[in-house]
């Protein structure tokens, strides 16, 4: 499994980059500004270069298919990690499989973000995209199971030979992010402030301050032991 960063911060994605973990990181409008991000095309650049060859998802901003189209292959043209990510419909609720099929015939990776149900997640991955964004904080902010649309995407997209990859985000609580990961997610997408409460646990601190403690100790009884030897030697 893969872990992306949701986010648009660069110390984040520089600093959990050097411990090794970050395989890609994903953005929508409301993370870059809320990154301080305002300026998309510099904005997602920057953040492309940063990750090097690791793919950085970007989202259109336009609610009107045809400019999704146009808006999707100026970014797919910024980088070439750049992600396109097309929402699964509109505000309205109009489908936007056409833009995604269309971008994914011109060999653009699409993104399919904003999916809520196991249906949406199917008719995105037959139009096309290469990832398939799960919203499991929504999903489950209206009292559905994430875990469950998430296991029958990924037995959907298996059963069926689709290379579509599952991204679960929206998440919001460390339990999200091992709910999915046993759920069969592909890539599960992080807030930063999660990696912390990942990877940290009181009682790892504990055992490591005895272990140094111990080392410690040894080290005092070996320059006691060779002090002893030499004053031996000495008294000869
Ligand atoms: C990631 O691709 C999504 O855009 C993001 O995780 C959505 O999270 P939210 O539901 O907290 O806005």
């Amino acid at each position: 499994m893969q872990i992306y960063l949701d986010s648009a911060d660069h110390h984040e994605i520089a600093k959990w980059s050097r411990e090794g973990i970050v395989d890609g990181a994903t953005t929508n409008p409301s993370i870059l500004f809320k990154d301080g991000v305002f300026d998309l095309e510099e904005g997602a650049r920057t953040l492309a270069r940063l990750l090097q060859d690791r793919p950085l998802s970007v989202e259109v901003t336009s609610d009107e298919p045809a400019q999704m189209l146009a808006q999707g292959r100026a970014l797919a043209g910024l980088a070439p990690n750049i992600v396109v990510k097309i929402p699964i419909t509109n505000a309205r609720g109009e489908p936007c499989l056409s833009v995604v099929h269309s971008l994914s015939k011109k060999g653009v990776a699409v993104n399919s973000t904003a999916i809520l149900s196991f249906n949406q997640a199917i008719l995105a991955a037959k139009a096309g995209a290469a990832y398939v964004s799960i919203f499991a904080g929504r999903i489950a902010d209206e009292g559905n199971d994430p875990a469950v649309v998430i296991r029958n995407v990924r037995g959907w997209l298996d059963a069926w030979g689709y290379t579509a990859k599952i991204i679960v985000g929206s998440i919001r609580a460390v339990i999200d992010i091992q709910a999915a990961a046993l759920a069969g997610a592909h890539i599960v997408t992080i807030p930063p402030q999660f990696l912390p409460k990942m990877v940290d646990h009181k009682y790892t601190r504990d055992t490591v301050a005895q272990f140094n403690r111990d080392a410690e100790r040894a080290l005092e009884q070996m320059s006691e032991a060779r002090a002893a030897a030499a004053a031996g030697l000495a008294g000869r």
